[in-house]
């Protein structure tokens, strides 16, 4: 393995749109270097190129699809042979499908799972030895996984039966990935927003206004301070809910 090179990386999926762009921006701001991926790939290049003029010191655009067995060893891989360690893995990519559970298709189920759930699954399995050396590297403030979960893997919602089912486990995983790892100064979070103002939401905006919806500068802000702490605080899970809601729904 390659010497992590100096300053920070962070290997970020779903960086082309919504909340993992701005995730990205914010990163590149602070001098990450980067890895980013979506399958999008001139639109990838182009978000690369901005993020560059931010002030990510290097970025490295890997498109490929998550619901694509091998692509997460790729990520990892092309992400260690260039940076050497890894201090932030933020999970940001995902589908949402909505639909009841009494007639949701089985192929379209399978799909949910796999960009979901088995690639962030995946991915953590091929990051963990980077996010290892970059906690060994610097044990103050460790590394750091951001998965974006949802609030429906935490309070079940009519028609999200796979969308919420996937998000639950990707819970889970947090919860676990912290249990094994986080005394060795590798934690994650998963972050459980309710709406939040993207594409992703378009489809329900006659019915929720954008106006009434979480903007991503706020996502970003929550993940701005979790890679500001240090190792030895461990924040399974944010769940932000709308202004004006129970708390406990989209
Ligand atoms: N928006 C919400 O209301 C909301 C609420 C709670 C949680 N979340 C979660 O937050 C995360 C980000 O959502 P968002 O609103 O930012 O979504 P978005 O605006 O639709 O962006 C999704 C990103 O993921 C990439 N992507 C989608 N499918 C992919 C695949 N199969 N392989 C690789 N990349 C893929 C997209 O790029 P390409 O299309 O080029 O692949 C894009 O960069 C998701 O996990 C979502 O479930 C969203």
């Amino acid at each position: 393995m390659p010497e992590p090179v100096g300053g920070r990386s962070a290997l970020v999926t779903g960086a082309s749109r919504g909340i993992g762009l701005g995730i990205a921006r914010m990163l590149a701001g602070r001098g990450f270097s980067l890895t980013v991926a979506a399958r999008d790939a001139g639109r990838l290049a182009t978000v690369a190129d901005e993020l560059r003029c931010l002030g990510a010191s290097r970025v490295v655009p890997v498109p490929g699809d998550l619901a694509d067995q091998a692509y997460p060893a790729v990520l990892a891989t092309s992400h260690r042979d260039a940076f050497g360690s890894l201090d932030c893995l933020v999970l940001s990519a995902g589908v949402g499908t909505a639909g009841n559970l009494a007639d949701f298709p089985v192929e379209r189920f399978d799909k949910t799972v796999a960009v979901n759930v088995r690639a962030p699954f995946l991915l953590v399995q091929e990051c963990l030895p980077l996010l290892r050396a970059a906690a060994l590297a610097h044990p103050d403030r460790g590394a750091r996984v951001v998965a974006l979960s949802s609030i429906t893997g935490v309070h079940a919602e009519p028609g999200l039966a796979a969308y919420g089912a996937t998000k639950a486990a990707l819970n889970s995983l947090v919860e676990t990935l912290n249990a094994e790892e986080s005394g060795r100064g590798v934690s994650a979070t998963a972050l459980a927003p309710a709406y939040v103002e993207t594409d992703m939401s378009a489809w329900v905006r006659d019915v929720v206004p954008a106006e009434e919806m979480i903007p991503v500068s706020d996502i970003v802000e929550l993940v701005a301070a979790l890679v500001g702490l240090s190792a030895r605080s461990v924040v399974s899970r944010l769940v932000i809910s709308r202004a004006g809601t129970t708390g406990f729904g989209a």
